[in-house]
């Protein structure tokens, strides 16, 4: 079984060929760069970038995986939440294929694009525990199965991929923040400037982290002669530790709620074993290690996806394009793209 995804939700025009072997045949990924001069993603200019580069991103992946194009068994696109004008040319150029090839589409949502990903590298099964935190989500999950998910919490106001952008963007780093920001940690002492933890003894399994932006803003400004931002005066080591600080906080928040929801999941789903992260803010290493550390702690098996497939991609797409194809589940060509699509409105059926 062969399977062709497309995505376009964000700003990453993608397409990937993956099989029912667990094999990438091909991947052609292209970020686009339009966007760095404002600090963030410019829908209609994300929307103009990908109807520009769709076609030859498609042509270019499918001449690279040396597949024949009548052997591609179904074409997936994500099909939501994102930026309407974005995912509307991903999933019109899917449509197109499979009306042309006669083969099936599939609407992928991006959110169980990013759930399903890890299982592609590693062996997980169902049910699984997931933190899933990117630049426009933050939510902790039990993957049930493919379609099947049960929300524990998320963030309340910001996303933690948001945070990183913004305190980036606050610091002149550039975008996207998350990258910059965990390199310039590297660097940094994470304890010399004290910062909040938001809500991290509420209890529950959510997520704030708007107030540790306003925090990190705070500092900023008291550097100031006058108080302004335009103004502040960080030297390379202020902003290093500043980054370390910031990265620390967000990790020991996402840690301790992920510790909380481990403990429900082993209580709620004794056969699970497994503990995923996953989006772009699980590319981040320091991250990475401190929610394996976490997973140790309760007996559970830490996974991620490879750092390339944490970030979007075409892969995630193709694969869980694949998971809902072999389930059967494959969608008409009069579905309309949704730029909300909550991962429990998903069909599983
Ligand atoms: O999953 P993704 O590519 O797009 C969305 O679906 O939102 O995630 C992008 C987000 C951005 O906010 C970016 O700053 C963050 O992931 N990110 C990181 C790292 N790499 C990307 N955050 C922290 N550390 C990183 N290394
Ligand atoms: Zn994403």
């Amino acid at each position: 079984m062969i399977v062709l995804g497309i995505e376009s939700s964000c700003d990453e025009t993608a397409a990937a060929i993956v099989n029912d072997k667990k094999e990438v045949l091909s991947e052609t990924l292209l970020s686009q760069q339009e966007h760095k001069a404002f600090g963030g993603v410019v829908p209609e200019i994300a929307a103009r970038a990908h109807l520009e580069h769709i076609d030859d991103i498609i042509e270019d992946c499918i001449a690279k995986s040396g597949v024949n194009i009548k052997d591609i068994d179904a074409i997936a696109a994500t099909a939501g939440p994102g930026l309407i004008g974005g995912v509307v040319v991903g999933v019109m150029a899917a449509k197109a294929l499979a009306l042309a090839l006669n083969k099936p589409f599939i609407a992928v949502n991006h959110l169980e694009g990013h759930s399903l990903i890890a299982r592609l590298s590693n062996d997980i099964s169902f049910p699984y525990l997931l933190l899933l935190t990117s630049g426009g989500h933050c939510q902790i999950l039990i993957v049930k199965g493919v379609g099947s998910y049960e929300k524990l919490g998320s963030t309340i106001d910001d996303a933690a991929g948001e945070a990183f952008d913004k305190v980036a963007k606050m610091l002149n780093l550039g975008y996207p923040g998350g990258p910059i920001i965990e390199k310039m940690a590297d660097k940094g002492d994470a304890n010399r400037f004290v910062l909040p933890r938001p809500m991290i003894n509420s209890g529950d399994f959510n997520m704030s982290f708007s107030g540790l932006k306003t925090a990190v803003r705070k500092i900023i400004e008291s550097s100031s002669p006058d108080g302004t931002m335009e103004h502040a005066i960080l030297s390379p080591k202020d902003t290093e530790d500043l980054c370390a600080g910031f990265q620390a906080a967000v990790t020991d928040c996402l840690a301790k709620k992920l510790d909380t929801a481990m403990k429900y999941f082993k209580k709620n789903y004794p056969a699970g074993k497994d503990a995923v992260v996953s989006g772009g803010v699980a590319a981040n290493t320091y991250l990475r290690s401190h929610l394996l550390q976490t997973a140790e702690k309760n007996d559970l098996i830490f996974s991620a996806p490879p750092i390339r497939l944490c970030t979007d991609n075409g892969v995630m797409i193709a694969w869980a394009g694949l998971e809902r194809f072999q389930k059967g589940l494959i969608n008409k060509l009069d579905f309309k793209p949704r730029p909300r699509w909550p991962l429990e409105e998903i069909e599983s059926e």
